[in-house]
């Protein structure tokens, strides 16, 4: 089954299902794996009623704003989720450079968080997609407009509040399914040492004491790089050097909540 529909405004690898309101995107796509939907199949909603976060977070999913979830089964299967998490949060990086048109402030936090001005404006979620006859999984991303969250523990923002001007969804769409088929093709023939290199130089926090905290534990440390698998590599003095596949980082010198 192929569902979706070529768009004549994005590459020929996607096939375009755009819907309206839906609880989640991600479970759009989900269901659409299940029905045997191939790598490429692409979901939009303007606005979604239960848009999930990582580790059990909502993702707050007001109109105006990007969201979309994008089947891929890359070669390395379901083992290549981190590698495409690295190669999605690059893309959306790429994108929002273009879209910001100026010289904005944009870095990533790890694992895949894209920040302008240290604040988050961009999150994915990847999720396996349970019985797929291939090994497929499903990319979700959420890319803040308009709109932002003013009540979360980590600072957020969104383009509008950047300076970005007007930022149509469909301008956005466009930027971040040509940035990711750029990166997603430079990763599947070059391997993950030159998306490493890339994530690595517009890295936050690089050489900086920052907080991990893994479910209820909290590590201080310094940052000192990621492995070739993706993990942080915590420096935490005469305790060695611990590294870390899951988590969430808190860095030192965080920015405030933004203005408005
Ligand atoms: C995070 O930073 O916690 C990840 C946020 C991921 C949000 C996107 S929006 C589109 C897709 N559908 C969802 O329900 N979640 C992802």
């Amino acid at each position: 089954m192929t569902p979706g529909a070529r768009h004549h405004d994005l590459p020929a690898f996607y096939r375009l299902v755009a819907l309206d309101q839906v609880a989640s995107t991600n479970d759009e796509a989900l269901g659409l794996v299940a029905e045997g939907a191939g790598e490429g199949t692409l979901i939009t909603a303007r606005r979604q009623t239960a848009g999930r976060g990582r580790r059990g977070r909502t993702w707050q999913s007001d109109e105006g704003n990007l969201f979309l979830s994008l089947i891929l089964k890359p070669k390395g299967g379901l083992g290549a989720a981190g590698a495409v998490g690295f190669t999605a949060a690059l893309a959306i990086a790429d994108a929002i450079a273009c879209l910001m048109g100026h010289d904005a402030e944009i870095s990533l936090k790890w694992p895949n968080d894209v920040l302008i001005g240290g604040r988050k404006a961009s999150g994915l979620l990847i999720e396996r997609a349970a019985g797929a006859v291939d090994d497929a999984f499903v990319l979700g991303v959420g890319i803040n407009l308009v709109s932002h969250p003013h009540d979360t523990r980590y600072p957020a923002t969104d383009l509008c509040a950047e300076g970005a001007g007007d930022v149509s969804v469909s301008m956005a769409l466009q930027e971040f399914c040509s940035a990711f088929l750029r990166r997603y093709h430079g990763w599947q023939e070059d391997g993950f040492g030159p998306l490493r290199e890339a994530w690595l130089a517009r890295a936050r926090g690089l050489g900086e004491k920052l907080s991990v905290e893994i479910e209820e534990r909290r590590f201080d440390g310094v940052f000192r790089t990621i492995d070739e698998t993706g993990a942080l590599c915590l420096d935490l003095g005469p305790n060695g050097v611990k590294k870390v596949t899951a988590g969430d980082i808190y860095f030192h010198d965080s920015p405030g909540k933004h203005p408005c």
